[in-house]
């Protein structure tokens, strides 16, 4: 296996002499964390395909990275197949039965945000372990009990984690404090724990077993159900054995569209592709390589700030509310919402609608890029919202429980905690699955193919877009990861820039322009991408060096 760090980046160059078929030459996979990327390398070598690496990775990202995605959460799995052939499978949480639409208000009808963040009442019911029995079954070749082994010896045998998981913890501790199960897991004797401190998880290795063995039975059903139900209740939560076993993922088609000469394949709703493209289009008129660097930062922010601006009016889930995604998506709506882009000018959000607005924070998901040599590719980003989700681990699973559920509107107009202000399409509602940022996506200018994605909150859309136009421009995958980083949502009606994005003289310009800015203290984003170079027949990998993530591959 070819693994190789070079300090907290890791990038390779995977050269091979040309196999002769149409694949590329070399198998490739790159997540958020080295025993990930190890796990998917491992299905690899045992014959697997890009889809069987997904799913080892996904389980031992469950396991490495226990704050970021899990069994308790859910995701979006975006699949091209060698024939080309692209779908979505859509392994978003939905809200339980018993959910109602003011469950996160106090008797004035204001919201109470803890409510959705933290404790068994945050949670949805989880999606991840369905996809993963829903891949195994429809498109791998190896099954569960083989794809799984990494993830459930990592579970067993226990790891050394590293500062992001410490620091995690540090971020979350009141809550995980509050539930004996997590507690005894995720801490060192009950201290905070350093990096270096071995964690194992035997409670989520028989979960994983279950799984491995009975498939989506094994957690939606039977005695891993049974815990699950029971322990939430008792915690204050709302799920039954029936939302359990009526939870089934969803293959959607992706969004497929063209920007420029660039072939752009992204997560549909619930997920965060139609503010991508939206904005992408609202670009589409502008050179953007004839204007100074500054000129092009306003221009791509502008752009941002209307797509975000839709996403809060319009999206949800499909299954729910009519979403008009033809017109958002026409280049004709794109050319519409131009009409009021100036050049000199920032136009406020105030002109599209008034909100007050929170900090976003947090990092949190994690996203892993995947090619095999038949060029069957998986970008797939997954969820637990916050940090380690609710911090709610139901006692007996090691299963460490989402809070997507803050990601619906708790009160339409009403912002969540990264600052989104959800709409009426995302107001909740029994069985309904709750909007998303998430962007696991594809580029093909039919010379290279890049599958790419990062966790980062509300943030990661607009990740995903300044990817996307790097990708146009013709960068590679190690520029696209580690390029400082701008963002703007709508609302709060501000430019956020990661250290280092924007020199002084460009936030002036700005300013002068009218935008209000903010400078971040800390770097944001963990992008993972794969590109295969059909000219030269290379295929690199490369992961973020704001994370602890490595790119491998194989043979
Ligand atoms: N939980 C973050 C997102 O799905 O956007």
């Amino acid at each position: 296996m070819g693994l190789r760090s070079v300090g907290a980046w890791i990038v390779l160059i995977c050269l091979a002499a040309p196999s002769g078929a149409s694949g590329p030459p070399l198998c490739a996979v790159a997540s958020a964390h080295p025993l990930a990327t190890r796990a998917g390398i491992e299905a690899l070598a045992q014959g697997g395909n890009a889809f069987d690496a997904a799913v080892a990775v996904s389980a031992a990202l469950a396991v490495v990275q226990p704050w970021g995605s899990g069994l308790g959460g859910g995701g979006f799995w975006l699949l091209r197949r060698s024939d080309g052939r692209e779908m979505m499978v859509d392994g978003r949480e939905r809200a339980p039965r018993a959910a109602t639409r003011d469950m996160y208000l106090d008797r004035f009808g204001n919201v109470v945000p803890s409510r959705s963040i933290d404790g068994p009442l945050a949670a949805a019911i989880p999606g991840a372990p369905a996809v993963l029995a829903h891949l195994s079954e429809h498109y791998g070749r190896l099954g569960l009990r083989v794809t799984l082994r990494p993830a459930i010896r990592y579970a067993e045998q226990g790891f050394l984690v590293g500062g992001a998981y410490a620091r995690a913890v540090r971020m979350r501790e009141a809550a995980l404090r509050r539930w004996p199960a997590g507690t005894a897991i995720f801490f060192d004797h009950g201290r905070l724990p350093a990096p270096g401190f071995r964690l194992v998880q035997p409670d989520l290795a028989v979960t994983l077993r279950s799984l491995a063995r009975h498939g989506r039975d094994g957690f939606y059903g039977g005695a891993v159900a049974d815990r699950l139900v029971r322990e939430v209740r008792h915690g204050g939560g709302r799920w039954s054995l029936r939302d359990l076993d009526e939870y089934r993922p969803v293959e959607r088609k992706p969004i497929v569209s063209r920007h420029r000469n660039l072939a752009v394949t992204t997560a549909a709703p619930p997920g965060g592709g139609a503010v991508l493209i939206e904005a992408l289009n609202v670009l589409s008129a502008y050179d953007l390589s004839r204007h100074e660097p500054v000129t092009r930062t306003h221009l791509v922010v502008e752009a941002m700030r209307r797509a975000y601006h839709d996403r809060d009016r319009f999206l949800g889930d499909p299954d729910f509310v009519a979403i008009p995604l033809n017109r958002l998506l026409s280049l004709d709506y794109a050319a519409g919402l131009r009409t009021t882009v100036r050049l000199d000018r920032a136009l406020p959000s105030v002109h599209f609608a008034a909100n007050a607005y929170p900090e976003p924070e947090g990092a949190n998901t994690t996203h892993f890029s995947v090619i095999d040599r038949e060029g069957n590719s998986v970008a797939a980003t997954l969820s637990i919202n916050y940090p380690f989700g609710s911090g709610f681990v139901a006692a007996g699973t090691g299963v460490v429980l989402n809070d997507e559920m803050d990601d619906f509107a708790a009160r339409p107009g009403t912002p969540n905690v990264y600052g989104l202000v959800g709409g009426e399409p995302n107001a909740i509602a029994p069985g309904k699955r709750m909007l998303s940022s998430m962007t696991p996506t594809f580029l093909d200018d039919g010379e290279r193919f890049a599958i790419v994605g990062t966790p980062g909150g509300s943030r990661i859309t607009s990740m995903v877009l300044l990817a996307t136009l790097d990708f146009a421009a013709g960068a590679g995958g190690h520029s696209m990861v580690s390029r400082r980083r701008y963002h703007h949502q709508y609302l709060p009606d501000r430019i956020e820039f990661e250290p280092g994005a924007l020199s002084t003289a460009e936030v002036a310009s700005l300013r002068a322009r009218g935008h209000e800015i903010k400078a971040l203290e800390r770097p944001y984003g963990d992008m993972h991408a794969v590109i295969w170079d059909r000219r030269s027949n290379r295929v690199t990998a490369a992961s973020d060096p704001r994370g602890e993530g490595s790119a491998a591959n194989w043979p």
